[in-house]
C-alpha cells in the first residue's frame, strides 16, 4: 500500500477521579492522508498550522519513523497531509492523537505488520500513561492500567451523553501540570477516588446523570490544577448551574468537559462567561462521546 488516510479522535482523559486511568473518545477528529512519495513533505492545516513544526521534527513523523525502524524497514520519503480539529495544548489529547496517526499511518503502510494491541503499547511507552492513547485507539469510554511494560485496557458500555469543553486561551503544558501533583497521597484521598472511579464508569454505562453529578469529583489532581488556571473553578461551578450533571478537568486542562443529557447552549456560554471574568477568552467545542475510535482506509 502506498497511500492511506488516519483519522483519530479527540478524548478526555481521567474523567474527575480516573486520573491516569479513564477516558473518552469524543466527536472531534483530526485526519491525515499519508502517501510515499520521492521527496518527504508535512503540510498541516487547521489546529497548529503555522506552529507545528513542518519538517522531520513534527511528532506525527516522530511516531511514522519508529515503527518503520520497529519493523526494521528503511524509513521512505512521505507525503503527509493533516487536518487538525484538536485544538494544541488543550486537554483533548492533541499530542497522543498526533502520535497514533504518526503509528497508524506508517503501520498502515507497512500492510498492518503491528496489531492494534502492539500500537496501543508503543504509544503508551511513549506517552507514560494510557489514558488519552487507549480511548483515542479504541472509541468509547475506555479503563486501562499498566504493570511495568504491559498495557490492559478495556472499551466499557457508555450511553450518549452530550460533552461541552471549553478551553480558555492559557498556557498550561501537560508537563507543568503533571509537576505540581504531589508525590505521596493520603489514604483517604486514595479511596475518595477509587470509590467514585468505579461509580464513574457504573453511571456512564447505565446514564444514572445522578450518580455522575455525586461521583465525578477527585482529590488527586484537579484541587492542584484548578487554582492554577484562572476562572477553572467558577466555570466548574457555572457549567452545574446551568445544567450540566457533571464537570471536570479534561486530561490535565486547561480545558474543562461538562455531561448533560442533551446539548444545551448555556452551559457552554456560562462557562465562557466565567473564565471571561477571569481576564480569559475561552472557545466552545459542543461535542458528543465518540463509540468509533481511530481507522485507517487505504486510498
Ligand atoms: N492523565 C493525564 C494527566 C492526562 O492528568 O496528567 C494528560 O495527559
Amino acid at each position: 500500500m502506498t497511500k492511506t488516510h488516519v483519522k483519530v479522535p479527540a478524548t478526555t482523559a481521567n474523567l474527575g477521579p480516573g486520573f491516569d486511568a479513564l477516558g473518552l473518545a469524543l466527536t472531534l477528529w483530526n485526519e491525515a492522508d499519508f502517501s510515499v512519495a520521492e521527496r518527504f513533505s508535512i503540510t498541516i492545516k487547521g489546529e497548529g498550522a503555522g506552529k507545528l513544526p513542518q519538517d522531520e521534527s513534527n511528532p506525527i513523523v516522530d511516531a511514522a519513523k519508529q515503527v518503520f525502524d520497529l519493523a526494521g524497514r528503511p524509513f521512505p520519503a512521505l507525503e503527509i497531509a493533516c487536518l487538525n480539529r484538536i485544538p494544541l495544548g488543550s486537554g483533548l489529547g492533541s499530542s497522543s492523537a498526533a502520535m497514533l496517526t504518526g503509528l497508524m499511518g506508517a503501520n498502515a503502510l507497512l500492510g498492518q505488520l503491528f496489531s492494534n494491541d502492539e500500537i496501543l503499547k508503543i504509544a503508551t511507552s511513549n506517552e507514560g500513561h494510557p489514558d488519552n492513547v487507549a480511548p483515542a485507539l479504541l472509541g468509547g469510554l475506555v479503563a486501562s492500567t499498566m504493570n511495568g511494560e504491559m498495557v490492559f485496557s478495556r472499551k466499557l458500555p457508555v450511553k450518549a451523553l452530550s460533552a461541552t469543553v471549553v478551553l480558555p486561551d492559557f498556557d498550561f503544558p501537560t508537563k507543568q501540570a503533571r509537576a505540581v501533583l504531589p508525590a505521596q497521597v493520603a489514604r483517604g484521598d486514595a479511596i475518595y477516588n477509587i470509590s467514585r472511579a468505579v461509580l464513574v464508569v457504573e453511571a456512564l454505562k447505565s446514564g444514572d446523570l445522578t450518580l455522575l453529578g455525586e461521583v465525578m469529583s477527585d482529590k488527586l489532581h484537579q484541587p492542584y490544577r484548578l487554582p492554577l488556571v484562572p476562572g477553572a473553578q467558577a466555570a466548574m461551578d457555572a457549567a452545574r448551574e446551568a445544567g450540566a450533571s457533571a464537570v471536570a478537568l479534561s486530561g490535565a486542562g486547561p480545558s474543562l468537559v461538562a455531561f448533560a443529557s442533551k446539548q444545551d447552549a448555556r452551559i457552554g456560554a456560562e462557562m465562557q462567561r466565567a473564565f471571561e471574568s477571569a481576564g480569559l477568552s475561552a472557545r466552545i467545542f459542543r461535542l458528543k462521546i465518540s463509540r468509533q475510535g481511530a481507522s485507517v482506509h487505504s486510498l
